[in-house]
C-alpha cells in the first residue's frame, strides 16, 4: 500500500478548474517532484492535501486513512506537514521557538502544570528544547538558535521553515518551492539537506520546484501540471526530455 494515495482530486474556483483529475501514489521514502508553469495548480494541490481547500472531486488518504474533507489540524495530526511558497515564520520569535511551536502538538503539559511550574512542565520543556536543538542541528542552525527568525538570512529562514514542519513529526512533507530566491550555492546546500532529511528520517517528500537542476538532482519521479491537468508523469529524466513538456514549460 502506498503512503499517499490521491485519486481524481479536483477543485473548481468560480468556474475555473484550478486542478482536475489529479492522481498520485507515493511510496514511503520517495522524493517526488511536482512541476509546471505559473498558475498550473501546484500550490492548489498542496492546499487540498493540507485541508486548506476542500476538493470538489476525488479523495486522498495517508497510510490507508482517508483524509478528504478533514480540517488542517486533523490533517497535520494525521501526518502531513508543509512549507509555504512565501515563507511563513513567526518573525519575532527565535529560531528555536519557531521549531518548538511545531513540537507542541506532540509534547503536552497542561496550563495548570505550566502556571504552577509542576515537574511535568520542566521535563517536557527540557525534552522540547533538546528535540528542537537536534532539529536545528540537522539544518546547521544550532548556532543561531536564539536569533529572531526575521534576522536570519533568507536561505536559513527557508531551512528553519522545513525544521518547523519536521517538528510536527510528519509522515509526508510537502515543500512549496523551497529553493525560491536562493543563490546556486544555497540551492546546492538545500538539495543535500533535503536528501539528508529523506535518508535520516526515512521521510516521504513531495516538492514543488521551478529550479530544474534541483528537481533533476533529487527527484526520482515527477508530475508536470499544466492548466490544472497532468501533462506528463514518470521518471524525472524521461519527463524532462518529453517534447510536450519542453514546449509547454521548459522552452527550448
Ligand atoms: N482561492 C482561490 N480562488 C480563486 N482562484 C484560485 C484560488 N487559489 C488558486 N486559484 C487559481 O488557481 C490556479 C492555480 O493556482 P496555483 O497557486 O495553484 O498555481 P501554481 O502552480 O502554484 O503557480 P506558481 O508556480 O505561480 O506558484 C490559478 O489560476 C489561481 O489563480
Ligand atoms: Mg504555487
Amino acid at each position: 500500500m502506498a503512503l499517499l494515495e490521491v485519486k481524481n482530486l479536483g477543485i473548481v474556483f468560480g468556474g475555473l478548474h484550478a486542478v482536475e483529475d489529479f492522481n498520485l501514489s507515493l511510496e514511503k521514502g520517495s522524493l517526488y517532484g511536482l512541476i509546471g508553469p505559473n498558475g498550473a495548480g501546484k500550490t492548489t494541490v498542496f492546499n487540498m492535501l493540507t485541508g486548506v481547500y476542500k476538493p470538489t472531486t476525488g479523495t486522498f488518504s495517508l497510510d490507508g486513512k482517508k483524509l478528504t474533507g478533514k480540517s488542517p489540524v486533523e490533517i497535520s495530526k494525521a501526518g502531513i506537514a508543509r512549507t509555504f511558497q512565501n515563507i511563513r515564520l513567526f518573525k519575532n520569535l527565535s529560531a528555536i521557538d519557531n521549531v518548538k511551536l511545531g513540537l507542541h502538538n506532540q509534547m503536552k503539559y497542561s496550563t495548570f502544570e505550566a502556571i504552577f511550574r509542576l515537574p511535568r512542565y520542566f521535563t517536557t520543556e527540557k525534552k522540547m528544547n533538546e528535540k528542537a536543538m537536534e532539529l536545528l542541528k540537522v539544518f546547521a542552525l544550532d548556532d543561531e538558535w536564539d536569533t529572531l527568525a526575521d534576522n536570519l538570512p533568507y536561505g536559513k529562514q527557508r531551512k528553519l521553515e522545513i525544521a518547523r514542519a519536521l517538528a510536527t513529526n510528519p509522515k509526508l512533507l510537502l515543500l512549496d518551492e523551497p529553493a525560491a530566491g536562493m543563490n546556486p550555492s544555497e540551492t546546492q546546500d538545500l538539495m543535500d539537506t533535503i536528501r539528508f532529511v529523506r535518508d535520516k528520517f526515512d521521510m516521504t517528500i513531495l516538492l514543488i520546484e521551478h529550479d530544474m537542476k534541483l528537481v533533476s538532482g533529487i527527484c526520482e519521479e515527477v508530475t508536470v501540471l499544466n492548466f490544472g491537468t497532468e501533462l506528463a508523469k514518470g521518471k524525472t529524466s524521461d519527463v524532462l526530455n518529453n517534447p510536450e513538456v519542453i514546449t509547454a514549460y521548459l522552452g527550448d
